[in-house]
């Protein structure tokens, strides 16, 4: 009993260190699951847009520019080239990133959140 508890154990272990995509920056599949908070609003399909607009090919893309979404004027005019970089500075805090923007989301406070839900955008992009 005691031992095959021990030997789950060790293959849980064993699971939890090779079955994923770990990286200094960030761990994709740990971004999955911060992914399900921006679920609500965006999507990773290329031109489906939601509350928010689609993230599939947002990396090099300059804020505002998604065709056939509707964003604030804030988010147009503040041009931002969107890199791991800015995105992690607006994730943080959103709405004193860019102030009026439209995004109603408070942010991810975790460094450790910001770049694996960045890790996970970059595998979630179809061409890049
Ligand atoms: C409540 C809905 C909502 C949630 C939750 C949300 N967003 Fe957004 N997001 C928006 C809206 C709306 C915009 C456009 C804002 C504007 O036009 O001012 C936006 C814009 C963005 C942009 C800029 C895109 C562009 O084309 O310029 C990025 C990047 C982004 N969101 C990432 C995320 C990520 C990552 C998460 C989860 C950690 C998230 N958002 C959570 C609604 C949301």
């Amino acid at each position: 009993m005691v031992k095959s508890g021990l030997f789950s154990l060790m293959i849980v272990g064993a699971v939890a260190f090779t079955g994923h995509t770990a990286s200094a920056a960030g761990d994709a599949e740990a971004g999955a699951r911060v992914f399900r908070q921006c679920k609500a609003c965006h999507t990773l399909e290329a031109g489906k847009h939601r509350v928010g607009p689609s993230l599939q090919g947002v990396f090099g893309r300059i804020s505002g520019t998604a065709e056939g979404f509707r964003y604030s004027g804030a988010m147009r005019d503040a041009a931002i080239v969107w890199d791991d970089e800015t995105i992690a500075a607006y994730l943080e805090r959103p709405r004193q990133y860019l102030p009026r923007n439209r995004m109603a989301f408070a942010g991810l406070r975790k460094e450790q959140d910001r770049l694996d839900v960045i890790a996970y955008l970059h595998e979630a992009q179809t061409a890049e």
